[in-house]
């Protein structure tokens, strides 16, 4: 798992509550660990029942706090007090797995153990993560403690739906870690640069279709696209991604709005961009497709060896019809493009910019084995309006787009 700038030495307090579930929070305290975050744990009694101690505090290496009344023996202050100091500090708290004992109790303001005094202590955002078998979750007494809290201002991380350790099938199961970390940044992102902005980001490589089974399309995987919303959600952005790749997780807090063809991406991308500060325009849109699509599958002749011939229509410049819009309501504010090129990578670059009226344009060599289409590195020259070139080393997708995010800060000036 790689380093997360927004989690670097953010202090997470997990709590942890006695369900088959605990076992994922290994899991989610080992990768946040790994991710950069200080991450101490409370457990429950009943939490100590499903794993111990000694596994939490092996994947955090820090100590795990599970005794209200322990005291240490060179006669400092006991648990309850000293560490209530432990909700004081914390950025954040997650309780995960919550049970609807521990939820109930949250809900009445009860503090008859270490996790319940650190959560009325506490002062940082809380979130709770329900899990819990059967009918449980949907229960009225749980539903209406967990009503209380998000009116007090908990977070709910909704369980997923599916099957339970007792073999029943219903809404409680504990989100994956990928899910719960990407509710934690959103969170964590909350006051960030881009609070209260609106950023629209494409991404994935359209597809152009030739008949009901087939169609045209190109080597981009998306990947680009995704961290880039994934790092606008964590510099707190209200973030729309138009994806064409189908294959990707979408990142926690972004809007989803699928489409396949360039021409529907025209439209999304015209749609909701009107109110957005920023369009990211990352896809690989298809300059050509198909000028007429069969309506049923083009059949191979048995008798005749012969091919067939497709042609192709241009398709409409994305960019170019966002720079008259830009030109007639002044939004987006910002419009960011990328550029793949091959041979004069530069020179090429800073036409494009200046044709398609853009505020940053970044360019990538796609020739390059470790840039590019589908690897998980880049290798990118930011060029701005203004004539500036800032020219990144070789760096992970999502530190390429926390740079550029960073950059549209600073131009909406609220880095
Ligand atoms: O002209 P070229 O395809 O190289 O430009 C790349 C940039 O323009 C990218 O940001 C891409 O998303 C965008 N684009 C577009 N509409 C097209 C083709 C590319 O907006 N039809």
């Amino acid at each position: 798992m790689d380093k997360i700038t927004l989690l670097q030495t953010k202090r997470i307090i997990l709590g942890v509550t006695g369900s088959i579930a605990a076992y994922k929070a290994v899991d989610l305290a080992s990768k946040l660990t790994q991710t950069g975050a200080l991450v101490d744990v409370i457990m429950t009694e009943a939490a100590q029942r499903f794993v111990t101690a000694l596994a939490f505090q092996s994947v955090t290496g820090r100590p795990v706090y599970t005794n209200l009344w322990h005291a240490d023996h060179s006669g400092g202050l006991p648990t309850h007090i000293a560490h209530v100091g432990l909700g004081e500090g914390a950025d954040l708290m997650l309780i995960a797995p919550a049970t609807a004992q521990t939820l109930a109790k949250l809900a009445g303001g009860f503090a008859d153990n270490l996790l319940t005094v650190t959560a009325l202590a506490a002062r940082c955002p809380v979130a709770v993560a329900p899990a819990m078998d059967g009918g449980m979750y949907l229960h009225m007494a749980t539903q209406a403690n967990l009503q209380l809290l998000q009116e007090r201002g908990v977070t709910l991380i909704e369980p997923d739906e599916g099957r339970f350790a007792s073999g029943l099938v219903g809404r409680g199961r504990l989100p994956e870690t990928p899910a719960l970390l990407g509710h934690i940044r959103r969170m964590l992102g909350r006051s960030g640069p881009l609070a209260g902005c609106g950023v629209v980001v494409t991404a994935g490589g359209t597809s152009e279709a030739i008949d009901p089974v087939r169609f045209i399309t190109n080597r981009s995987s998306g990947k680009q696209g995704y961290a880039l919303a994934q790092a606008a959600l964590d510099a707190g952005a209200a973030v729309t991604l138009i994806s064409a790749a189908h294959n990707l997780p979408t990142p926690v807090g972004a809007a989803l709005i699928p489409v396949e063809s360039a021409r529907e991406m025209l439209d999304a991308v015209l749609d909701h961009s009107k109110n957005a500060d920023v369009l990211v325009m990352a896809a690989a849109v298809a300059d050509f497709r198909p000028e007429t699509v069969a309506e049923q599958k083009i059949k191979k002749n048995a008798d005749d060896d012969s091919g067939i011939s497709l042609q192709l229509a241009r398709n409409p410049d994305i960019l170019i019809a966002v720079k008259a819009l830009r030109q007639s309501t002044g939004y987006p504010r910002l419009a960011v493009g990328f550029a793949a090129e091959s041979e004069n990578l530069l020179a090429n670059a800073r036409s494009k910019l200046e044709r398609k009226g853009l505020d940053l344009l970044v360019a990538n060599d796609i020739s390059a084995q470790d840039a590019g289409f589908a690897v998980d590195t880049n290798r990118v020259t930011i060029l701005d309006a203004a004539g500036g070139q800032q020219e990144l080393p070789l760096a992970s997708k999502a530190q390429v787009s926390e740079a550029i995010i960073e950059r549209v800060s600073a131009l909406l000036g609220t880095a």
